[in-house]
């Protein structure tokens, strides 16, 4: 893995759905790394969102790769058909699965790329002996189950734990952060170890458009020596004024 490259992934939970393929298209040519589709059930998290008719959709419009992001209760009954659907990667939240190892076992089985999430209560320790397995971990830097919700600053020293429990095992796995993310809090994930970053309203979500939205995203990523303490102000500043309202 390079270090230096950050890889954006838009979330098309918040993309206008009448228009899906073509916003998908607008991304993949404004350069998009991959496609993240967020599966909710109504039980793991209380929101519910879409399935592998998307997904199979998506697969004739696009060559990028799509990444599945599993909030459901029994990730391990939809495996089969999200994968007949054309997924390439699956992320299956630590939470709530008693099986997690078999879970990902599987999703190796069936050729894919598995790796394993954990929310923002969830300590960077559960990962230690699961690491191994998988080629990525997704800390969340929201709860689980909306999008356009602020970023939790606290999150940072997990991302940087994260990172750094994987910088110890010498593997090339990647670390990517979901929720809140946009032109003040990209860097600052960053700067703590991040390199594949997820967006939904940052890129989907804005009047300028989606390849003006992640031309700026992608700007507005500093590396780390440049990183000012601006975006950590703008960040509490705004969770500090939501919680006023
Ligand atoms: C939230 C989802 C996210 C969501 C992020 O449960 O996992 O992927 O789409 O949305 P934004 O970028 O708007 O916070
Ligand atoms: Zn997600």
């Amino acid at each position: 893995m390079d270090k230096g490259i950050v890889k954006l992934a838009p979330s098309i939970l918040s993309a206008d759905f009448t228009r899906l393929g073509q916003q998908v298209a607008d991304a993949e040519r404004a350069g998009a790394d991959r496609i993240h589709i967020d599966v909710m059930d109504g039980h793991f998290v209380p929101n519910l969102s879409m399935g592998a008719p998307i997904v199979q959709s998506l697969r004739r419009v696009t060559r990028l790769p799509l990444e599945i992001h599993l909030m459901i209760s029994d990730p391990d009954f939809f495996l089969d058909e999200f994968v007949e659907a054309g997924s390439d990667s699956f992320l299956v939240h630590w939470e709530g699965n008693a099986n997690l190892h078999r879970t990902v076992q599987r999703i190796k089985a069936l050729g894919k790329r598995a790796g394993v999430v954990i929310n923002p209560a969830t300590p960077a320790a559960v990962l230690e002996e699961i690491l191994p397995d998988v080629e990525q971990v997704l800390v969340m830097t929201v709860n689980p189950g909306f999008g356009h919700q602020h970023f939790l600053p606290t999150t940072l020293p997990k991302i940087r734990r994260v990172r750094q429990m994987i910088d110890q095992m010498k593997s090339g796995c990647d670390v990517e952060v979901d929720g809140g993310i946009d032109a003040d809090t990209a860097s600052l994930a960053v700067a703590a170890g991040a390199n594949i970053l997820v967006a939904g309203t940052a890129i989907f979500g804005q009047s300028e458009g989606v390849t003006a939205a992640m031309t700026r995203l992608r700007a507005a990523i500093k590396p780390s020596n440049e990183l000012t303490s601006t975006g950590l102000a703008r960040c509490f500043e705004r969770r500090y004024l939501c919680s006023l309202e």
